[in-house]
């Protein structure tokens, strides 16, 4: 028979005799490919141990003067977890929330068949911050427009009158929605598709930032279609940031044709770009909006779409549902992660040193204007783009931002997103940019 023994923790936590304490990036590297999926590739040669503040990590990196020992460096996050931290890492306001709730309030789980205080005060607040009628808890990302379809999809038959078995959802190309079936059939990336198939049915592709190209679709099939999904702006694809009336142009062609304008606001949520939600920058509003990530206060998963009474409102008892999805302690997390948003200005900050970080990136651009093509970005929501050359490699700038105490990630070949915590402070903005000037200048 098998048996495990744990003991003891942090660097003492040991399982069967192995203590983590004990382990080298090298053994962590060994154990993640022997036993776990292989479904990620992460930096080489670093792991997290634990954070120091609110923007750095402190990392362990592989000891040069000895293979079976490591040392501590400290890194600042330039990507906070793709935006599920921007309240920054361990926020105080939060984390004293949780540790009052768990030891003085103390109600921890109960399912949604019977009714627990919290769930008000977190329906209140998302629907306060966000000017929507209705809110349904979640838990991961990807359950936010996983969820976005389904209303789209039920909306369609019971209000619009869309055929049964043939309503549409419009999504655009170069999407990210998460990884479930629905979310990998609405992409274009043949990298989440490979092999996954027969993908669910009923959806339609438009180029982003194209409204003529979403009017044609909506003059040829709009009596079919329940809802255009989209991102405001594409995170995962670069951050593409699309034309400033190209939502407004959405809005209207949505309402002309009685779609449903759903927004993805996973990654953008939350004061990323400067504003609450990236939908008010672009002066619209959604009928739905899916939000996750930093909706958990860097904490815990909590996700929600947020709609009008009408699109919210054909959901109905059996229909949809989830077990942790607001249960006491994410509403609680979830309630105090708007609090931090609003009283700590977290909108402001970004659109601050945004603005700052996006001009020292211009002035690197301008000092390496053969090798960097574009800075694009809004609040803290930013990157930079190289020209596409073998040399110009994003995964390379990962590599040696980290040399140089940053981390940050590439999104494709030739891109490499920054999206610190909203928390951070000019100093450390300056520190983030002089390792990418360091980097550029070596490639
Ligand atoms: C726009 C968008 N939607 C959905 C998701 C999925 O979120 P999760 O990974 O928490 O499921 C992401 C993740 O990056 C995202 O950027």
């Amino acid at each position: 028979m098998s048996s495990v023994s744990i003991t003891g923790y942090g660097d003492n936590l040991s399982v069967n005799g192995i203590r983590i304490g004990d382990l080298t990036p090298a053994g962590h590297e060994s154990i993640e490919k022997e036993k776990g999926g292989l479904n990620y590739s992460p930096l080489e040669n670093v792991v997290i141990s634990h954070v120091k503040d609110s923007s750095t990590l402190i990392a362990r990196r592989p000891d040069p003067h000895d293979v079976e020992k490591y040392i501590e460096t400290e890194i600042i996050d330039g990507l906070c977890c793709y935006s599920a931290v921007n309240q920054g890492q361990l926020n105080q306001t939060i984390v004293d929330a949780v540790v009052k709730h768990l030891t003085e309030e103390k109600l921890p789980t109960v399912p949604r068949s019977i009714r627990h205080k919290y769930m008000s005060a977190f329906l209140l607040a998302t629907t306060g911050i966000s000017g929507m009628d209705r809110v349904v808890p979640k838990v991961a990302g990807v359950e936010a427009p996983e969820l976005m379809f389904k209303i789209s999809r039920r909306w369609g038959y019971r209000v619009k009158g869309i055929p049964k078995g043939e309503a549409l959802v419009v999504a655009a190309n170069g999407n990210f929605h998460g990884r479930s079936m629905t979310a990998v059939s609405l992409s274009d990336d043949p990298d989440a598709k490979e092999d996954f198939g027969p993908f669910v049915p009923g959806i339609e592709m438009v180029p982003f930032n194209d409204s003529n190209a979403l009017e044609s679709l909506f003059e040829e099939k709009g009596e079919r279609i329940a809802s255009f999904m989209v991102e405001p702006i594409q995170g995962e694809a670069g951050v593409i940031v699309p034309d400033d009336d190209y939502f407004q142009r959405v809005s209207v062609l949505c309402k002309k044709h009685n779609v449903l304008l759903a927004m993805d606001e996973v990654q953008t949520g939350f004061g990323r770009t400067g504003a609450n939600f990236a939908h008010q920058l672009f002066g619209v509003k959604p009928d739905l909006m899916g939000c996750g990530k930093a909706a958990g206060g860097g904490i815990l998963p909590i996700s929600f779409v947020a709609g009008t009474d009408e699109a919210i409102g054909v959901l109905t008892p059996g229909s949809e549902g989830s077990t942790f999805g607001g249960y006491p302690l994410a509403a609680v997390v979830g309630t105090y992660a708007i609090k931090v948003m609003v009283d700590e200005n977290l909108a402001e900050n970004a659109t601050n040193m945004g603005g700052r970080l996006i001009g020292n990136m211009e002035s690197i651009k301008s000092d390496f204007p053969d090798k960097i093509k574009e800075v694009r970005g809004r609040g803290l929501l930013t990157a930079f783009e190289m020209y596409d050359e073998p040399h110009l490699d994003g995964h390379a700038v990962s590599v040696g931002l980290l040399e140089e105490g940053v981390y940050a990630k590439e999104t494709h070949h030739s891109t490499v997103r920054l999206a610190p915590a909203l928390t951070i402070n000019k100093t450390q903005i300056d520190a983030l940019s002089d390792a990418i000037r360091t980097v550029v200048k070596g490639l």
